[in-house]
């Protein structure tokens, strides 16, 4: 079992912030990304799917989103705001891909948006993702590259979890993103920059 306990804190406290973004950073240049990918065949899963505002626009162009995150705050949040006028091709649940069990496949896509670098163990989190996949489904994913160069921002980040304000960060290069996906056996179709964070938009296909 992965130990979520001072991240899912983390993450609780973000989303009882008052005016906190329904759609976190970059989610409007994440979506139109990913936005040709986005078929009516395909089924997804969203891993780390925050407040939902992604989550909720990717269900207008595919045939169903579940979408998961391991903090409940998150997820509360997620729920109250499809009550109005819900959309039904969506469920929002409390957990990780490690709580979903083998059989649980439904989906020919995953997607991650702004949750890699947050992940302690990268590598077996990105095994875990490949064989949740059937071969050719797609992974897309939004991350910064927090390693490729120096700046105020990257400085902040170190500072606030040196002193465990927020969670550790991966810091890595997107070269280092793209060798971890093709060990977990994806074949990369697209990478792009998306903010000059820098954040990366990746497009990939489990071999
Ligand atoms: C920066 S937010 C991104 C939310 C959303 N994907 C977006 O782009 O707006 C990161 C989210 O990842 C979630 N998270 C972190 N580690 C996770 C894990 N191992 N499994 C599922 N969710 C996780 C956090 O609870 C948080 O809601």
């Amino acid at each position: 079992m992965e130990n979520f306990e001072s991240q899912v804190a983390f993450w609780d406290r973000v989303s009882s912030l008052a005016g906190e973004k329904k759609r976190g950073f970059s989610a409007r240049e994440v979506l139109a990304a990913a936005e040709p990918f986005l078929l009516p065949s395909k089924k997804v899963l969203d891993v780390g799917c925050g407040q939902g505002g992604i989550s909720k626009a990717m269900a207008r162009h595919v045939h169903s989103v579940r979408a998961i995150d391991i903090s409940s705050g998150m997820i509360a949040v997620a729920k109250s705001d499809n009550e109005g006028a819900p959309i039904s091709n969506i469920s929002f649940e409390v957990g990780s891909v490690f709580s979903l069990s083998d059989n649980e496949n439904d989906w020919n896509m995953i997607t991650s948006f702004n949750v890699l670098p947050y992940i302690i163990n990268l590598e077996r989190m990105l095994c875990r993702l490949s064989n949740m996949l059937p071969p050719g489904g797609l992974f897309l994913i939004s991350s910064a590259c927090l390693g490729e160069r120096m700046s105020l921002l990257r400085m902040l980040v170190v500072t606030l979890s040196k002193l465990e304000i927020m969670p550790k960060l991966h810091q890595f290069k997107s070269r280092n993103l793209v060798n971890l996906l093709n060990d977990a056996g994806f074949e990369i179709l697209e990478i792009k920059k998306i903010s000059r964070l820098p954040e990366y938009f990746i497009a990939c296909k489990k071999r």
